[in-house]
């Protein structure tokens, strides 16, 4: 079967590659992928700047965003059936004491693996095996909305961890700035705009621009950092609650740190791909973080948990504005053949959400 592989560090290599197509072992489905969503991970792993490709290999395929159908199960599985749409998760655990609780997004000794990532081959091919463990049920009805779980699982992983760290005090926050409005920043857009919050979306691209009009349609108010800077908006704002960064840009980041209210939350999201190095005013943001109990913590991944919750709140947004996920799939590359298309509508700045679509949803 067919695959795109990349050679791990060195840029631009990705291609195709051919790979035997895999048998079911016992307790194991067989799942045609049907598509599968990229986005600035791959990209950052066909610029070269990490990835690794599993043992015995010289590429990794790409790919961790993924919805597919089950062709044969394995013997042993009793909860899957041939037709069932599944979507898989990134990590596979190792037996660190947060993996073997279930936790592999908090991996403490970091020899977990990632699908399309670390160690492990992703899903830009034809077909994959995985245990039950690692796969979700997508009820048909959601099939068409399903790529998406993997990026939301991320958003709502941060998300819920901020309440959860936060129940050390009264928080009930009324406000958040969402900083980027890519494919992350959007959803956490919609999932903070679903739970109530005020939110203010920000990027580096002004209006007319199609993902500060997907925000404003979930009722977030979009700004441009360029006519508006992140501390003109804390001003503006008052006591800023909650900050959810999904940019990974050191700039705005240090700035974000600057801007936190009292008992707020930065949330740190964003992977940064370049090695910025910055002056800071130092003394005077840990005054400030010191003095108002502000919480900074970084977050990645998502274990299973998260994706079913994001199965959930992917439906519940879905009903509260009909049609807004949907306007995120800008564009979908027609078969693994055209992954050069695919990767270079990565760099089309009118990209959101980029999908390689592998074989025929059934109906
Ligand atoms: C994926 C995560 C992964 C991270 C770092 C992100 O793009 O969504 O699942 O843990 O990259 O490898
Ligand atoms: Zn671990």
């Amino acid at each position: 079967m067919k695959a795109i592989g990349v050679t791990p560090m060195q840029a631009n290599s990705a291609h195709l590659v051919e790979l035997d197509k895999p048998t079911p072992a016992v307790g194991e489905a067989l799942v045609r992928i049907i598509r599968v969503g990229i986005d600035g991970t791959d990209k950052d792993i066909n610029e070269g700047k990490y990835g690794q490709a599993p043992p015995g290999y010289d590429f990794l395929v790409n790919g961790h965003e993924s919805l597919g159908v089950v062709e044969q199960v394995g013997e042993g599985v009793t909860d899957w059936q041939v037709g069932d749409y599944a979507v898989a998760t990134v990590r596979r655990p190792d037996e660190c004491p947060n993996c073997l609780l279930g936790e592999s997004d908090m991996c403490l000794w970091g020899n977990y693996t990632e699908r399309g990532i670390k160690g492990r081959h992703g899903y830009l091919t034809e077909y994959y095996v995985e245990k039950p463990d690692f796969m979700l049920h997508v009820p048909k009805e959601m099939a068409d909305l399903a790529v998406l779980m993997e990026p939301t699982s991320v958003a709502e992983k941060g998300i819920a961890q901020a309440y959860r760290i936060q129940e050390r005090l009264y928080w009930q926050p009324k406000n958040a700035i969402v900083t980027g409005a890519g494919t992350l920043g959007l959803l956490a857009t919609f999932l903070l705009r679903a739970r109530g919050l005020d939110v203010y979306t920000m990027a580096r691209t002004p209006m007319p621009y199609l993902n500060g009009q997907l925000a404003e349609a979930s009722g977030a108010h979009y700004v441009n950092n360029k006519e508006q800077s992140l501390t003109a908006l804390a001003k503006q704002i008052g006591n800023v609650d909650f900050i959810f960064e999904a940019t990974g840009a050191s700039q705005l980041i240090f700035e974000a740190m600057a801007i936190i209210g009292n008992d707020g939350v930065l949330c740190l999201a964003g992977l940064s791909s370049s090695s910025n190095t910055l002056q800071i005013p130092a003394d005077a943001i840990n005054m400030e973080l010191v003095l108002g109990n502000k919480l900074i913590f970084g977050t990645v991944n998502a274990n299973r948990r998260y994706f079913q919750s994001a199965l959930q709140d992917l439906a519940n947004i879905e009903q509260k504005w009909p049609g807004l996920l949907g306007r995120l799939f800008t564009h979908r590359i027609q078969g693994l053949d055209n992954f050069a298309a695919a990767f270079a509508a990565l760099e089309d700045k009118s990209s959101i959400k980029v999908t390689v679509e592998i074989s025929p949803q059934p109906q």
